[in-house]
């Protein structure tokens, strides 16, 4: 292998054109280290809520008890704080999940389809109780349990963990990965 030819010196008698280079090089590093320095809070920003939804769900109240219909499914926001290593946002709407009111225990469905991820609707009986539901997306159906009956969605919807405190819901938020066949949080 040969070596590249040492440059001959520049006719002003300047620094030979390798020391710039170097020196050109080593600006840009400096200004992507600087740049890098920069934008730490921006991907930690990215990365910190995932982080923190590893830990574990948030519980999150939401209506009261009594607001709850026997059997018919309601949709209702989940609206939290959300944080990070830096701020904290105040009452941000997170997503929304189905609730449906058996006796005084409340069963939780994420709103979130699990096929691509699209918002699932109840399908309402006329009386009102709740049939099971149905994405509009791709036409994933479930029944009231929230059961796979048909379509492209590889699981049942996501079940939330909830409980009851002061006559208010509370839901045990998490978002789970959408497009595999196991329930994953993400
Ligand atoms: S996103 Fe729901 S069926 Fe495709």
């Amino acid at each position: 292998m040969t070596s590249e030819p040492e440059p001959p010196p520049p006719p002003d008698g300047g620094e030979p054109r390798t020391s710039r280079r170097s020196l050109a090089i080593a600006t840009v590093v400096g200004a992507c280290a600087v740049a890098a320095a920069a934008a730490g809070p921006a991907v930690a920003l990215v990365l910190s809520p995932l982080e923190t939804r590893k830990e574990g769900g948030r519980w999150v109240r939401t209506i009261k008890l009594d607001q709850l219909e026997q059997g018919q499914p309601r949709r209702v926001a989940i609206v939290s704080d959300r944080k990070d290593a830096w701020t904290v946002e105040r009452n941000v709407e997170l997503g929304s999940v189905w609730l449906v009111r058996h006796g005084d225990e409340v069963r939780a469905f994420s709103a979130v389809c699990p096929h691509l991820g699209c918002s699932v609707n109840a399908v309402l009986a006329p009386d009102g109780k709740g049939e099971g539901f149905a994405c509009p997306c791709h036409t994933s159906s479930f029944d009231p349990a929230g059961k796979r009956t048909s379509g492209p969605s590889p699981r049942d919807l996501d079940v939330l963990d909830t409980k009851v405190e002061d006559g208010h819901v509370a839901v045990d938020f998490r978002r789970f990965r959408t497009g595999i066949a196991e329930k994953v949080e993400t």
